[in-house]
């Protein structure tokens, strides 16, 4: 971890008697050290999808993502402000406009729609989903079964599906396999965010059910795994912890728990106006981290007020 601030004022209280004699010399520090984790803020995925957003707009596009960019208000509020809005289906492009594919994808029957209706199509697929994507579609196309590990409802396993659903099995765990029937020559993959072991033991029980050889292929990102291993490493060091992300992403929601750990006084706020200066009387070390949608600006701001605060308080230390 890094400091990202360290708030020191130092006061030379220095007592005379008579002449120039020193009997004592005190000093006061006021220290507050802001850390932050190793590991924070934008994936590689959801900086690429901002970045591409923010090209097109240079070029003067009408820019609509489908579905919100990422989770996380202020970011859509400040691309609100140059004009990006959000469709929920294909069907609200307009011509002249250019869609936005997010990081998550979506099914090819969905990219062809605003292919068809839009001016322009940004496609910023993480190129992990892509690697997910390509794979199910290939194995489908060899008339294999692939089995995802994930969650069916979230929309990066929507757009996976899409690319072999006639082949395709979405299992959150390994009770799910054994409602599956015998499985062809399986591919077996995962959604990028899930956990690793969740990954190898649904793999083993699918090995259980096929016919032919099984190919495995752990598709796991380690972006998210990387912020919570960081944000564990520094808990443990620091008297309170804040953890910067919207109150609905999950993988901030997942760092405050990480962090609760460790932490008793470990906070999730949105922005700086959360910050309660008595949370933080008598701290000395303050962790700092970001789930993957909070945007740099944001980390920025609140790394600031934190050292406003830590400047302000009353956390003194006397020397004699
Ligand atoms: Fe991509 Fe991993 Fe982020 S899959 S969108 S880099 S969490």
């Amino acid at each position: 971890m890094k400091p990202i601030s360290f708030a020191f004022n130092q006061i030379s209280d220095n007592i005379f008697t008579g002449g120039l004699e020193i009997l004592s010399l005190r000093v006061i520090y006021k220290i507050m050290e802001v850390l932050i984790a190793d590991e924070y803020g934008f994936c590689f995925g959801v900086e690429r999808a901002v970045e591409m957003v923010e090209e097109a707009l240079a070029e003067g596009d009408t820019v609509r993502t489908l579905g919100p960019l990422i989770h996380n208000d202020q970011e859509m509020g400040r691309l609100a402000t140059h004009g990006v809005s959000t469709i929920n289906a294909p069907v609200q492009i307009q011509r002249g406009e250019t869609a936005v594919i997010r990081a998550h994808g979506v099914t090819p029957q969905v990219e062809a729609e605003l292919r068809e209706k839009a001016s322009k199509v940004v496609d910023a697929t993480c190129p992990f989903v892509t690697k997910v994507q390509k794979l199910a579609s290939r194995a489908a196309a060899q008339d294999r079964h692939v089995v995802v590990v994930g969650n069916p409802d979230h929309p990066e396993m929507i757009g996976v599906f899409g690319y072999a659903p006639k082949h395709s099995f979405i299992v959150r765990d390994v009770a799910e396999v054994a409602a599956l029937p015998r499985l062809k020559n399986p591919l077996v993959v995962s959604q990028t965010t899930i956990k690793l072991q969740n990954f190898y033991d649904v793999a083993e029980a699918v090995k259980a059910k096929a016919d032919g050889e099984t190919q495995v292929v752990n598709t796991i990102c380690s972006a998210t795994r990387d912020r919570q291993d960081a944000a564990r490493s520094l808990a443990g060091e620091v008297d309170a912890f804040y953890i910067i992300g919207g109150r609905h992403s999950s993988n901030s929601r997942k760092l405050l728990a990480v962090c609760q750990e460790q932490c008793e006084k470990s906070f999730l706020i949105e922005t700086e106006d959360e910050i309660n200066v008595e949370d933080l009387r008598g701290a000395r070390k303050v962790g700092l981290t970001a789930g993957a949608s909070t945007p740099n600006w944001l980390i920025e701001k609140i790394g600031k007020r934190l050292e406003e605060i830590g400047i302000g308080l009353d956390n003194e230390m006397a020397v004699t």
